[in-house]
């Protein structure tokens, strides 16, 4: 099928006149399970039969050590660079934990994060009723949830100067790390939450701890500030302990939650387990122009890589993500999440969503049972 002309081909840096329409997509499939549900949304992503649509596979992570020692080689980087969009599995094995910090898996991803400027980080928390049983909180709480966390992520305590271990004088050691936000970060991050409220239930609440940290202080003024262009937007603050307790009580209550680097890393893990699992939960993490990368919001289970039981459902979910947002087409978009709905709706679970009565399956088989569904 043909990609809709709709796309926006400026804000995809694309040259309107004489030329075809073609896509780029760097394929990262990265460590542990990553490999195993990247398959599972590739299989899906094909299926669509997308015209001009080119895939390049590349090392990242452990992978990216294992074969360059980097763990982001210099050729996977280029090759994101050149890309439209990037398509990543999951980083990270037990087994580089010794490595000096700079070789580690994390490293790979967080690189790669900052290099394509991926400031903004959408990962959407929806309750497929069909998994209400599945989430370790009562259905009452937890159905119809649809929550958004636009998590800012190229700045904070993650890449804050400056950090470190180092000796004091007394012998001891001391870790450093910085939290900073400077307003132009804030805003950007700011307006894309408010943009995605609009088009949803117009609800923004931003996530800060101004009690105590001036970074967040300021995070708050230029939400409120900017909130003055968003008449329509209902803007509300929250510290983070309270959001980390409200998230449990009454998740219900949130439409958009927009919050820094590292209150986000927390949050989104926490708010996956309302969906059931975390295996359930896909992420955008997007540039000014929608460039973006893709992955599932969980890592990468070296317990059970290989072993084809993961969940492949966040990374196919992720791939409508890729088709929404950096390919303008969300028909083919909504033909995926609909995919996914119908094969959960005939019952078919991986183990860590299965419930009594269904057909628990494997990874690979619900990779095929979502390309039936298509
Ligand atoms: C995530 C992960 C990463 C993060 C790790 C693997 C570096 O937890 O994407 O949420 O902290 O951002
Ligand atoms: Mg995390």
């Amino acid at each position: 099928m043909r990609l809709s002309l709709s796309i926006n081909k400026r804000s995809l840096g694309f040259s309107i006149r004489n030329r075809k329409l073609e896509m780029k997509l760097a394929v990262l499939p990265g460590d542990g399970i990553g490999p195993e549900i990247v398959a599972q949304a590739i299989k899906v992503l094909k299926a669509l039969n997308i015209t001009d649509l080119s895939m390049t596979e590349a090392p990242i992570g452990g992978a990216g050590y294992e074969a360059f020692g980097d763990p982001l080689p210099d050729s996977t980087l280029q090759l994101a660079k050149e890309s439209d969009a990037v398509l990543l599995g999951a980083v990270g094995d037990w087994k580089y934990d010794k490595l000096e910090r700079q070789l580690r898996p994390e490293r790979g991803l967080l690189r790669i994060r900052k290099e394509l400027n991926l400031f903004a980080n959408l990962r959407p928390a929806l309750l497929y009723p069909e998994l209400a049983g599945a989430s370790t909180l009562k259905p009452e709480v937890v159905s119809g949830l649809d929550l958004m966390i636009i998590r800012e992520l190229t700045g904070d305590i993650y890449f804050g100067q400056p950090r470190g271990i180092s000796a004091l004088e007394n012998g001891e050691r001391e870790g450093v790390n910085t939290m900073r936000y400077n307003e132009s970060e804030i805003r950007r991050i700011g307006r894309v939450a408010f943009d995605i409220a609009m088009k949803r239930n117009k609800k923004v609440c931003s996530v800060d701890k101004a009690n105590v940290l001036e970074t967040t202080e300021l995070w708050r003024q230029v939400m409120t500030e900017l909130s003055a262009e968003y008449p329509e937007i209902e803007l509300s603050h929250m510290y983070v302990d309270n959001a980390a307790m409200q998230l449990i009580r009454a998740p219900k209550q949130f439409d958009v939650i927009v919050t820094g680097n590292i209150f986000g890393d927390i949050l989104s893990d926490e708010a996956s387990m309302l969906t059931g699992s975390i295996g359930m939960l896909p992420s955008a993490s997007l540039d000014t122009n929608k460039k973006g990368m893709y992955e599932p919001s969980h890592g990468s289970a070296p317990d059970i890589a290989g072993k084809d039981i993961a969940n492949p459902l966040a990374t196919i979910l992720s791939v409508a993500m890729l088709l929404r947002y950096t390919f303008n087409d969300e028909a083919n978009a909504l033909k995926v999440e609909n995919a996914v709905k119908k094969a959960l709706a005939q019952g078919f679970r991986t183990a860590d969503i299965t419930t009594n009565g269904c057909k628990k399956v494997g990874c690979s088989a619900m990779g095929d049972a979502v390309l039936a569904s298509l």
